[in-house]
């Protein structure tokens, strides 16, 4: 028989079993409850917040050009003990507006309340019109160094390794969409290279809907959604879509690719990927080269050493 209280053997079994949780459920499990053991006790002392869990975190900071910024990850704005203004000039009040006497009208001049409002305003973020549903990852990027013959971006250059973030988007589908549907896949990736961030987007298939840039309203206002019905959503079932596909035969070949399994493809490491336009590329002894993303390396790129770039 056990000589201690029934309370404290409880509180003991179930000490002893959360413990062994916490071990089970390493910080990397998706779903472990925190990065902390819960207590069994009444929560009577207050504790500043638990840390993040290991995938919780946030990446490195770095400018829009990719340059590390040395800021903390965690930093965030206003949590100093002063309320400031945007570029950081304290502010003693934050709740009445500068007015032309007791009863006098608003002023322009003061500062804080327009980029107050102002950032109010810009709060909500309306929706992308093409590729607004995606999923992103951050991973490193490791090169063969093939590309090397072409280009002295050093990024490129064997065995140099970069940290990349990379979303993957459906081009129709709207917010709240399905991952499945067929349509044409993008991919947008952020390369963040010593010499500054290289950004590169491609679809997953070699070819495009249109020619001339002059037509993308209206291929896509045929494509997405009736906007008096809300449906088909992501999907080119639509009398207004082949309407425009039967009019214009850019427009059909892309649609073949579209109608094959590229359409559905099972996950995004099953995605190639397509820049379909000619890229310019600048090789070591500056000169320029232009490489397409269709074809063997030998038949897409034309060299023309002597060309400086422009
Ligand atoms: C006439 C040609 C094109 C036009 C006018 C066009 C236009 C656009 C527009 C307006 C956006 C949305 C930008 C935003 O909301 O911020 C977009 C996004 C995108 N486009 Fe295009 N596009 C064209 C061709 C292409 C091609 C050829 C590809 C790839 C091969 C491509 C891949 C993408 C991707 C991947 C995104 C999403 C980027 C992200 O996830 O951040 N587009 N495009």
């Amino acid at each position: 028989m056990d000589p201690r209280k029934p309370v404290e053997v409880v509180k003991d079994v179930v000490e002893t079993a959360a413990a062994k949780m916490a071990d089970a459920l390493t910080p990397d499990v998706p779903g472990a409850p925190g990065s902390g053991t819960p207590a069994v006790e009444e929560p009577t002392t207050p504790h500043d917040p638990l840390p993040p869990k290991r995938e919780q975190g946030t990446p490195d900071t770095r400018t829009p050009t990719g340059a590390v910024t040395g800021v903390p990850p965690t930093a965030k704005g206003q949590q100093d003990e002063y309320l400031t203004t945007a570029q950081g000039a304290r502010l003693r009040d934050t709740d009445h507006s500068l007015k032309a006497g007791p009863r006098g009208p608003v002023l322009l001049q003061d500062h804080h309340l327009r980029e107050k409002i102002t950032h109010f305003d810009h709060e909500r973020i309306p929706e992308r019109v093409v590729h607004a549903r995606g999923a992103g990852a951050h991973g490193s990027f490791t090169a063969y160094g093939s590309a090397e013959r072409f280009t002295r971006a050093g990024f490129l250059k064997k065995d140099a390794q970069t940290p990349v973030f990379v979303r993957f988007s459906t081009v129709l589908g709207s917010r709240g969409s399905a991952d499945t549907v067929r349509d044409t896949r993008g991919f947008a990736t952020k390369f963040y290279t010593d010499e500054g961030t290289f950004d590169l987007v491609g679809n997953n298939m070699p070819v495009f809907f249109i020619q001339d840039a002059i037509k993308f309203p209206d291929i896509i206002h045929a494509a997405k959604p009736h906007p008096d019905r809300e449906i088909p959503q992501a999907q080119s079932a639509h009398d207004t879509f082949w309407d425009f596909v039967s009019l214009h035969t850019e427009a059909q070949h892309h649609t073949m690719w579209n109608m094959s399994d590229r359409g559905i493809p099972r996950s995004y490491r099953m995605m190639e990927g397509f820049g379909v336009h000619t890229f310019r590329l600048v090789n070591e002894a500056g000169g320029t080269v232009l490489v397409s993303s269709i074809g063997s390396p030998s038949s897409a790129c034309t060299r023309w050493p002597g060309r400086k770039p422009s």
